[in-house]
């Protein structure tokens, strides 16, 4: 029974301590707020809770800018790869050659998988999702390398974060592989990251499959928009399962999770569902119209964003790369790409999405790059995951390394009951 007394207005005025960061805004310092005043704070989604301090990403969203380490998005995106961002995030510094070789040749180390794990798949079914699959599997890892629950020694940590970069592509790839009935491809380590993605996900016994070298740049350049993002809901699942100390296969496991939901990385697999459904520009005003009614669960998937109230700067990035991806590929256009650009354009004109600053995110398009690589719609938000490994474990390793952070455990606005005495089952009336 809702408790009206929650929704009274009541004010306080006190007087807390003020941290500031490098740039961004200050945050009011709460830790001691309970014992000196009384007092929990209430802030359904942490929408203006900052949960620790972080020196790997930032993000404005008012401005639409990202910036990993301090190096802008657009600059990454134009100049670098994805296992350069990836050591970058990790070790903070952009590394110089002989480190970013020592640190590739690391993540080729590691690219297998146990023979056993590898017989997991069996057990799916041939329809599976393969997030599911992903879960099961990367939850598996831990018991493999139990010895990570050693987790504050720093080789371990290491260890563990170029074990999860370096196996993700491979146990994604046997996910696909398995629901496809087709045999597992083992890495080849002498192709670089995005191009042994590929490998492994298209290549057959039978015949010689050679990557394209524009579907390769193009997955690593979605994997560099998509390493980090500071404390999204996975990472934040990953940080708030590792706090308790679990093993960090099983955090990261949690983050991956997370991850699949529609209103998190499952939304570049839903936007491709909602083109499809749409199916004509003719239709969009409906579509419109419901994602604007109230009563209507419906909403434009890959519009709108927790942070950013501007437009996305790698929706930005994203878009541009689209057409010269399909142009090169040798794709026709894509008319789910026409009809995106039609949604996008109408969306960007209606006073609804403009009032609550809806703008198209990163899953807006980067669905129709991936259709356009040949990967299926249900591996979309694996593919999300393989390059959001990189900011689970750079936060994971922050998070064990911070000597302010402890268990993560929130509090609650208690609407329940008061204490009432235990009724004896004869003598209860019943709901109705
Ligand atoms: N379509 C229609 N209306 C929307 C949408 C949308 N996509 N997103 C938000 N709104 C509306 C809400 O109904 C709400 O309206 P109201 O103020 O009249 O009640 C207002 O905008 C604010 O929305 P919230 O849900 O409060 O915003 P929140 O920050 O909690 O949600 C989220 C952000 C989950 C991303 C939301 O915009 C959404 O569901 N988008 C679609 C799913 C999506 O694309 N997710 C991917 C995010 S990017 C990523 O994770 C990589």
């Amino acid at each position: 029974m809702p408790n009206p007394k929650s929704k009274a207005q009541e004010t306080c005025t006190l007087t807390l301590p003020v941290r500031q960061g490098t740039v961004g805004p200050a945050v009011l310092d709460i830790s001691k707020l309970y014992s000196e005043h009384g007092y929990f704070t209430y802030d359904p989604g942490y929408a203006v809770t900052a949960s620790c301090e972080s020196a790997i990403t930032y993000i404005d969203g008012e401005k639409g800018i990202l910036l990993y380490r301090g190096y802008p998005i657009e600059q990454l995106a134009e100049k670098s790869t994805f296992l350069e961002v990836a050591y970058l995030i990790l070790n903070g510094e952009l590394p110089t050659q002989s480190e970013l070789d020592r640190f590739s040749d690391a993540i080729w180390h590691h690219t297998l998988i146990n023979e056993s794990l590898l017989r997991f798949f069996n057990g799916f079914h041939h329809d599976a999702h393969p997030m599911a699959m992903l879960t099961g599997v990367v939850g598996s890892l831990s018991a493999f390398y139990p010895d990570t629950q050693d987790f504050r020694d720093p080789t371990r940590q290491t260890l563990f974060s170029q074990r999860i970069i370096a196996k993700l592509p491979t146990i994604a790839a046997a996910a696909y592989k398995h629901s496809v009935g087709h045999p597992f491809v083992y890495p080849r380590n002498e192709l670089g990251y995005a191009n042994n993605l590929l490998h492994m996900l298209f290549a057959l016994p039978t015949e010689e499959y050679t990557v394209n070298p524009v579907a390769a740049q193009a997955l690593d350049l979605l994997f560099i928009l998509h390493a980090d993002h500071e404390q999204n809901a996975s990472t934040s699942t990953v940080r708030l399962a590792g706090s308790s100390g679990t093993n960090p296969y099983a955090a990261i496991t949690a983050g991956i999770g997370c991850l699949w939901g529609p209103a998190h990385g499952g939304a570049n697999e839903a936007v491709i569902n909602m083109l499809t459904e749409i199916q004509d520009v003719k239709n969009i005003p409906r579509y419109v119209a419901r994602a604007k009614d109230k009563d209507d669960p419906f909403r434009l998937m890959g519009f709108g964003h927790r942070v950013y109230k501007n437009y996305d700067p790698r929706a930005k990035i994203i878009r541009s790369m689209t057409y010269k991806v399909l142009e090169n590929l040798g794709h026709r256009p894509d008319p789910l790409l026409d009809l995106a650009m039609k949604l996008e354009e109408i969306a960007l004109r209606d006073d609804y999405f403009i009032e609550r600053k809806l703008y198209p995110n990163v899953d807006f398009y980067s669905g129709i790059i991936y259709r356009a690589l040949g990967i299926p719609t249900s591996m979309f938000t694996v593919m999300f995951a393989i390059a959001r490994s990189v900011g689970w474990v750079a936060h994971w390793c922050e998070m064990v390394n911070d000597p302010e952070q402890r268990l993560g455990r929130p509090r609650q606005l208690y609407i329940g009951p008061g204490r009432r005495d235990y009724v004896e089952r004869s003598q209860r009336s019943g709901k109705s």
